[in-house]
């Protein structure tokens, strides 16, 4: 059954792509979109835990795992052609592997700032660049998971908010790009969403999680679902005149300012 608001079989007959899909908001989109009746190859570099989440999706419906790192723009397109293969023309293509951990500008050497860099700006161009000839057209979407740091200036987060606001640029850049072979491209903004990698290493205690949860206007965390309804929106028929959006789904956190995020979490 799909999920939420949206009728079962809304993704049927399609193919759906979702870089750094074995865990966390992209596994959620995932799960949405099997639900939807897509069906879905998600991308990973640890092998073990792309073959779990694997199975997991099964349980639902259609899925595979296709093990590449996102830098590597060789094996991003080997990837995507054993999907073509094995599925056929893709229709939706999410770029949501990404890299964090947070650390001052004089506490992350040059490599770490580049591996950062490497994963979101140069993987999102890598997915996007290699999975264009592979998207059907026009109808495609393809969609990038940004992060308020893209436009909220954080301590402790030079890398990602550098690496954020290129993937928004490149989101734009894109959308004008391809919207003439009818691809459409936009990029979701997640908040602070519960049970996930990075809030775990953003705010690792209970203490900074409630406080955060409290500061923001709605007053709690976001549920990986609440990231999967708009992905599924974004990907089926119902946006079909959108692109180059960057939609936030924050529970209100940017109204605030990257300022009380830090407050809460005593950066
Ligand atoms: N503090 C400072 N530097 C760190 C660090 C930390 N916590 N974690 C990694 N680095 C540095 C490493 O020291 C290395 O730099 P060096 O070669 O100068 O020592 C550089 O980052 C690359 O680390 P490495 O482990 O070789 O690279 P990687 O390709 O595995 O990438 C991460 C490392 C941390 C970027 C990546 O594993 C990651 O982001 N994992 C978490 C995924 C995640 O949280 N996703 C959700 C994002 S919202």
């Amino acid at each position: 059954m799909a999920d939420g608001v949206f009728r079962d079989g809304l993704l049927a007959g399609k193919v759906a792509f979702i870089s750094g899909g074995s865990s966390g908001i992209n596994l959620g989109i995932a799960e949405s979109f099997v639900k939807a009746g897509a069906k879905v190859a998600i991308n990973g570099r640890n092998v073990e835990k792309l073959e779990a989440a694997v199975k997991g999706l099964q349980a639902h419906g259609t899925a595979m795992g296709v093990a590449a790192d996102v830098r590597d723009y060789a094996a991003v397109e080997k990837a995507l052609q054993t999907v073509r293969e094995a599925y056929g023309e893709l229709d939706v293509v999410v770029c949501g592997a990404a890299g964090n951990f947070p650390a001052p500008a004089l506490g992350m050497s040059s490599n770490g700032f580049k591996a950062v860099m490497d994963i979101d700006v140069l993987g999102t161009f890598n997915i996007s660049r290699a999975a264009f000839e592979h998207l059907r057209k026009p109808g495609a979407s393809l969609i990038n998971i940004s992060a308020p740091q893209a436009y909220l200036p954080m301590a402790m987060q030079a890398h990602v908010c550098a690496a954020k606001a290129g993937v928004d640029m490149l989101t734009r850049v894109l959308a004008i790009e391809w919207g003439g072979s009818g691809v459409r491209v936009n990029a979701i903004t997640p908040g602070p969403i519960d049970d996930t990698e990075g809030m775990r290493r953003l705010a690792p205690s209970d203490e900074g999680r409630d406080k955060l949860a409290q500061a923001l206007p709605l007053q709690r965390f976001g549920k990986k679902q609440d990231i999967a309804q708009l992905a599924l929106f974004l990907a089926s028929e119902g946006s079909s005149y959108i692109t180059g959006s960057i939609m936030v789904c924050d529970g209100g956190q940017s109204l605030l300012g990257g300022g009380a995020l830090m407050a809460a979490l005593g950066m």
